[in-house]
Parts: structure tokens; C-alpha cells; sequence
């Protein structure tokens, strides 16, 4: 028997998604219990996308292409075994990750030649898809994260995704060492740790489990560790260059509070209008949240992206900033 969200899930978190979802409140709750359809990607630092297609048809896994992206697939949880069990996926030739994942490394517009800094990367999803953007085994991009076991994976993941020209480093990103602070970049990725409150699923204990200690004073934690951290990036980009700032928190103290911050510090940055990806995921896809407890966010909240949990991804939370020229 699936649990009830009311008796399992923390009334202050319960509340806090029901302020900043408004009229969208009890689609979004629906949205953390149920199956969630898998999803993977091509790897085309290790392959042609159609090849892969034709090969994993032929060993029968079931899958369907989505709007995300032209390597972007999703198939149900029975197929997914099978998937992982091909020779392809072993071979790093394909990557397991979620949609709403994706999304922060495919936003930004990149050049090969571009360089790129992923802050916060490890176990290495979304760097190893931005390398496969910038092509040439990611030349050019910088990988790092302050967790010792997590950089191993992310380390790991580097190598078997093919991305043997991307630099992985073991640094707290809010205190570069000069090889990221001594230069400047043309992307930057925060994929910022967060409460996690995106992935929940009411089956799932362990999605919910660490909720269970004062809500709000975990949110503020994070939310200062993400102002530090995006501050820090915003201060390495070049002219022209880009910041996106992710989460997979629905909490607003976590997102668009942390982008009103970075725009308020007068600093040379504007929002980029991300509305137009919003169209891939039609069903559940929206702008940020314009005001919470009393705060009014501002007008950038509609360049920013919300995908809130259902069927096909979890909730997630993408904005992006440039640096003026
Ligand atoms: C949401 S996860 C990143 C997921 C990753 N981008 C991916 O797609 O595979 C956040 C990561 O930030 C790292 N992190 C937390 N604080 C950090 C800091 N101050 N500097 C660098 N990395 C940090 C954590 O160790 C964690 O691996």
C-alpha cells in the first residue's frame, strides 16, 4: 500500500511546497508518489547516436526518443534491467540519468574551444554530458567537487564516459585553487548540493527520511553554502560567459532566493530566458516560484525553469545568468 504523503512526509515541507506551488499544489504532491519513468542518454564522445539506437533495439530493450534532446530516451523500469545488462551501457557508450538531470548541461550555447567549469560535479552525470557537448574527449572542461569518495566516482565516471581530456579536482569550489581561480571561464555549472526535496518519492524512505530534522533550518544551511558557491562562480566568468545554477530542491529559499541574491550584487550579470526549454516538458514544466512568505522575488523568476515532480522526472529547478560583455 502506498503511504499517505501527509502522514510520512514533514508538515513544514509539506507547507513550504504548497505555498510555492500555488494553484499547482496537489498536481506537484501527486507528483512524489508513483512509478517515475527511467530515462538515459546517447554518449556520442563514444558513438554514433543511431548506432547505439539500432544496437539496443536489436538486444530488445524497449525505449522511446524524448523532446529533451536527439540522445535523450526514457523507458520503463522493466526495460531499464535490460538496459543495464547490454554491453553498451558497460562500455560507458550510454548514460543512465534522469530528464530533468540532463537539462542543466544541455541549457547553456557551447563552443569547442569554450572553457568550462562544472563546480559542484561529482558523481559526474552532468559533467560527463557537457563534455560530450564540447566534443574532443571535453577538452577544455573542469570537473571538480570537495567530496573525497564522490570524486573518486566522478573520476571514474569521466573515464568511462570517454572524457579523457576533462580535468576532474578535488577542491571546495567557494575557495578555488588558482588553476580555477586564475583564469576565466566561458561556462560555469553549479549543480549546487541541496535538500534534496525534488527526488522524493513516497515509496522511498531514504528520498524523505532526512527531512526529518528541523526542515527549515536545513534549508537555510543549504541555502547559504549555494549563495557562497554561486557568488564564487559568478566572479569567474568571462564576458559574454554563462552561469547556470540547478537544484534539485523545490524549496524557493534554495533557488530563486539564491539567484535574487547573485543579481542584486550589481554585478554585470542578466537572466537568460530558459522559458523555451519549459516547451520540451510540457506537462509540468513552469517558471520559478514569483514570491514566497512575503518575498517578491522580481521579474528574472520568468527566465528561470521549474519542473515540477511527475510521471517522467523529478522536480528540478535551472537558471541561468551572463556575464554582459
Ligand atoms: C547535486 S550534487 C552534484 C551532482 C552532479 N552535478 C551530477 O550531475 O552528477 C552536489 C555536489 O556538490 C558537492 N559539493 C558540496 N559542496 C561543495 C563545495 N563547496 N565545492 C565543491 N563541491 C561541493 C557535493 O559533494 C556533491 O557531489
Amino acid at each position: 500500500m502506498v503511504p499517505d504523503p501527509n502522514a510520512v512526509l514533514p508538515a513544514t515541507f509539506l507547507a513550504a511546497v504548497r505555498e510555492s506551488a500555488g494553484e499547482r499544489a496537489d498536481a506537484a504532491l501527486a507528483g512524489f508518489h508513483g512509478e517515475r519513468l527511467r530515462s538515459f542518454r546517447a554518449n556520442t564522445l563514444k558513438g554514433r547516436c543511431g548506432d547505439l539506437v539500432k544496437e539496443l533495439r536489436e538486444a530488445g530493450v524497449v525505449f522511446a526518443p524524448h523532446a529533451l534532446s536527439d540522445w535523450s530516451f526514457t523507458l520503463s523500469a522493466e526495460a531499464e534491467v535490460v538496459l543495464k545488462a547490454t554491453p553498451a551501457y558497460a562500455e560507458g557508450r550510454l548514460y543512465s540519468q534522469g530528464l530533468a538531470s540532463q537539462l542543466p548541461a544541455l541549457v547553456a550555447p557551447l563552443r569547442s574551444g569554450d572553457r568550462v567549469l562544472d563546480a559542484c560535479a561529482a558523481p559526474g552525470g552532468k559533467a560527463a554530458l557537457l563534455a560530450m557537448r564540447l566534443g574532443e574527449g571535453g577538452d577544455g572542461l573542469t570537473a571538480c567537487d570537495r567530496a573525497p569518495g564522490r570524486y573518486g566516482i566522478l573520476c571514474h565516471t569521466l573515464k568511462l564516459m570517454g572524457a579523457t581530456k576533462a580535468r576532474p579536482l578535488l577542491c571546495d569550489a567557494r575557495t578555488p585553487p588558482p588553476a580555477i581561480s586564475g583564469r576565466a571561464w566561458d561556462h560555469i555549472l553549479v549543480d549546487a548540493p541541496c535538500t534534496g526535496t525534488g527526488t522524493v518519492r513516497v515509496e522511498v524512505p531514504r528520498t524523505w527520511e532526512h527531512l526529518h530534522i528541523d526542515y527549515e533550518a536545513y534549508v537555510l544551511s543549504r541555502a547559504r553554502i549555494q549563495v557562497a558557491l554561486i557568488e564564487r562562480a559568478a566572479a569567474l566568468l568571462a564576458p559574454g560567459g554563462t552561469l547556470v545554477y540547478s537544484t534539485c530542491s523545490m524549496d524557493p529559499r534554495e533557488n530563486e532566493a539564491v539567484v535574487r541574491h547573485l543579481l542584486a550584487l550589481r554585478a554585470p550579470l542578466e537572466p537568460v530566458d530558459l522559458s523555451p526549454w519549459g516547451k520540451r516538458f510540457p506537462t509540468a514544466s513552469g517558471p520559478g516560484v514569483a514570491a514566497f512568505r512575503g518575498t517578491e522575488y522580481g521579474e528574472f523568476t520568468k527566465a528561470c525553469l521549474r519542473l515540477w515532480p511527475n510521471h517522467e522526472h523529478e522536480g528540478f529547478f535551472v537558471a541561468m545568468v551572463r556575464r554582459k560583455r
